[in-house]
């Protein structure tokens, strides 16, 4: 074999999974919520790109470009050896998380994880006593965003990526990642589109993630989401950059061992 086909192939298979995954391959149609599935005849590429629909068959809704840059953050953290396994905490049919377990098998990478956190029966109805931003929300009324625990296995089985590398954590945030036998992480993705689903998992997991680790944020730009980013960031005085992946989606880097200011000793 020729230097260098190796990571052709490996480059290959994953190109045609961004492709398959997101439905771009067949050109799925997607719609917006209170458009009409039946009535949607036009695919739209742009959308797709940037993760603007849900799509009527495909296995994620996060689009071409946060499944690229999902790409390049696995990348660079096995290039640069960054510790701990990989979870996202809200997967619907599992499409995103399935793109995790293809990278580490293409690499052959035993000794890391995906851990698929979901309730696998859609959003929580909002508790607006005590997530204020949360109010109003519909989105548990969405029969479409609830998809058992099943299906997704399904859906990892038909990339032969159903294995012990993958585990899966069924129930609301709230109950399962406080006790989730995660040791250490390097990838943290944040998909859970309400307020309480994105502090619930940053309270239970931010800790666990490794220094220079990555926390992304596919629905930054939800109003929802974006205040818990916010609340937590600020009472956790995180100042590291947020940084722009598509017009909703935005990540961070967790701060190097390094950069930490050392605490004077107390005499
Ligand atoms: C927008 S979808 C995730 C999209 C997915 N990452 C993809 O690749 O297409 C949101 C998911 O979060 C789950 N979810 C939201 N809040 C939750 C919570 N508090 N506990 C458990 N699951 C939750 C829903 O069941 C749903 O599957």
């Amino acid at each position: 074999m020729k230097p260098g086909f190796k990571m052709q192939l490996i480059d290959r298979y994953l190109d045609l999974l961004e492709q398959t995954l997101t439905g771009a391959i067949l050109d799925d149609l997607g719609f917006q919520p209170g458009e009409q599935p039946e009535l949607l005849t036009h695919y739209d590429e742009k959308r797709r790109l940037l993760g603007q629909d849900w799509p009527q068959h495909a296995h994620t809704m996060v689009g071409l470009t946060r499944l690229r840059h999902l790409r390049q953050c696995i990348d660079q953290i096995l290039k640069n050896n960054i510790p701990g396994d990989f979870i996202e905490t809200g997967v619907w049919r599992g499409g995103a998380s399935i793109f995790m377990r293809a990278m580490l098998a293409a690499y052959d990478i035993r000794d890391r994880r995906v851990w698929v956190a979901d309730s696998f029966k859609g959003l929580p109805p909002p508790c607006s006593d005590r997530f204020p931003a949360d109010k109003g929300s519909w989105l548990h009324k969405a029969a479409f965003l609830a998809v058992s625990l099943e299906e997704v296995q399904r859906n990892f089985a038909k990339y032969g990526l159903l294995d012990a590398q993958v585990v899966f954590l069924k129930g609301w945030f709230k109950d399962t990642l406080p006790r989730a036998p995660v040791a250490q992480l390097a990838l943290l993705r944040l998909d859970g589109d309400l307020y309480e689903s994105t502090m619930d998992a940053l309270n239970a997991l931010y800790d666990k993630v490794s220094p220079n680790g990555f926390i992304v944020v596919d629905d930054y730009r939800l109003p929802t989401c974006q205040r818990a980013i916010h609340d937590f960031r600020a009472s956790n005085s995180i100042s590291e950059p947020l940084e722009n992946i598509d017009p909703t989606a935005a990540f961070w880097r967790k701060r190097p061992l390094h950069d930490c200011i050392p605490v004077a000793e107390e005499k």
